[in-house]
């Protein structure tokens, strides 16, 4: 009904603007008053986390996408080395796993089947498991070693949203506890990361208050046949992230591709009028903000419509953009926090307006429990 809805059309719009809280949530009571991490819940003791080698992240869909954005600032911050692969490839690849490996796997829901199976085999080979989890008492943390719950509440729209959020947060908090245990990071550097991250609800409720812009994209763009993503460092699971929303609700073909992949391939599907969206890191790291505008002329000069989301102030990429979606300031690689916001939104609106059923929509289900 539209109560529970919140006086919206849909879950997923009610569960989108539900997101500065999930954040907030998902943050509240792990950090104390001076930045230092309190992550009690993860009962692997703390001689354990040093001794860890090598993590593995392991997830689906939209979950996966944010543990692509966990492998960047898990390495950065700890220096561990970090894989992220897919649920349903892992196990049957024979990989490699031991004692000293901390498996992390991320699930909104905690049935999801391949993500199961997938940490059943880990443990088999008796390796650390933490979960990443939505869901209270589901499967797949009652079968880990420890887990990270997510505060986004119930998360109805089959499409995630502040599960993708909240993921992200946790992975953040996972990664900056990390370094805390295994002191690769200073705690004053540690303590300004969480500043930043108790930040991003009051960002985010500053986006979703200016969404003008973006509903007029999704109005400019329902009858486009296909839509691209490009994105470079944490942009690019934003890319992919912002494709899949589009997919799984409009049904309209969508790719996100790694921007520096432009020239090996998919530049070769750029034509007059195609919708183009660019993720744009914020200026001034190193060279890869440069590059991503030599991206975007490449498009530009072949006629695509370029839909640039950048920082707010960024003067160099605004001249290139046909449209320019801006960005709350923050930290690169919170980035993903903010950037896939107005990407939510797009896809729920173009959605509407082609009048499909943006909470449920046509093939998917909102937990996979078959491999
Ligand atoms: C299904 C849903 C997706 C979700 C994926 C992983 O395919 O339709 O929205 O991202 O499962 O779900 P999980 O609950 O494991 O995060």
């Amino acid at each position: 009904s539209a109560a529970e809805k919140g006086g919206f059309d849909w879950f997923m719009r009610k569960e989108i603007y539900d997101q500065p809280k999930a954040v907030a949530d998902t943050l509240l009571g792990r950090h104390d008053a001076s930045g230092a991490l309190r992550l009690d819940e993860i009962r692997i003791a703390p001689e354990e986390l040093r001794a860890v080698d090598k993590i593995i992240v392991i997830a689906c869909g939209t979950s996966f996408y944010a543990g692509m954005v966990a492998k960047y600032a898990i390495e950065h911050w700890t220096r561990i080395p970090c894989e992220v692969e897919l649920a349903s490839e892992f196990r049957y690849r024979d990989p490699i796993v031991g004692p000293t490996t901390l498996v992390v796997s991320i699930s909104q829901s905690g049935e999801t089947a391949d993500t199961l199976m997938a940490i059943r085999h880990a443990r088999e080979q008796k390796a650390k498991v933490l979960a990443i989890c939505n869901t209270n008492g589901s499967t797949i943390p009652r079968e880990s070693d420890a887990v990270i719950y997510t505060h986004a509440g119930p998360e109805i729209g089959v499409a995630s949203t502040k599960g993708f959020l909240t993921q992200l947060v946790a992975c953040y908090l996972l990664g900056l506890y990390l370094a805390q245990v295994r002191g690769t990071k200073f705690s004053d550097e540690i303590a300004l990361l969480i500043d930043e991250l108790d930040k991003i609800p009051a960002a985010i409720e500053r986006q979703l208050g200016d969404l003008d812009g973006v509903l007029q994209l999704a109005a400019d763009f329902a009858d486009a046949p296909s839509v691209l993503f490009l994105g470079r460092h944490v942009g690019y699971p934003v890319a992919l992230e912002g494709a899949l929303k589009l997919k799984e609700l409009a049904y309209i073909h969508a790719e996100g591709f790694a921007a520096g992949e432009l020239k090996h391939g998919p530049i070769a599907l750029i034509e007059d009028q195609l919708p183009v969206f660019v993720v744009m890191p914020p200026p001034g790291r190193d060279l890869v903000h440069d590059k991503v505008i030599s991206n975007i002329q490449e498009i530009r000069a072949r006629g695509a419509r370029t839909i640039v989301l950048a920082e707010e102030g960024d003067e160099v990429a605004a001249p290139y953009a046909d449209v320019m979606i801006t960005l709350p300031k923050v930290p690169t690689l919170l980035q993903p926090l903010v950037a896939i916001v107005p990407l939510q939104v797009f896809a729920c609106e173009l959605a509407t307006r082609k009048g499909h059923d943006v909470d449920q929509p046509r093939n998917l289900a909102k937990s996979v429990t078959v491999e």
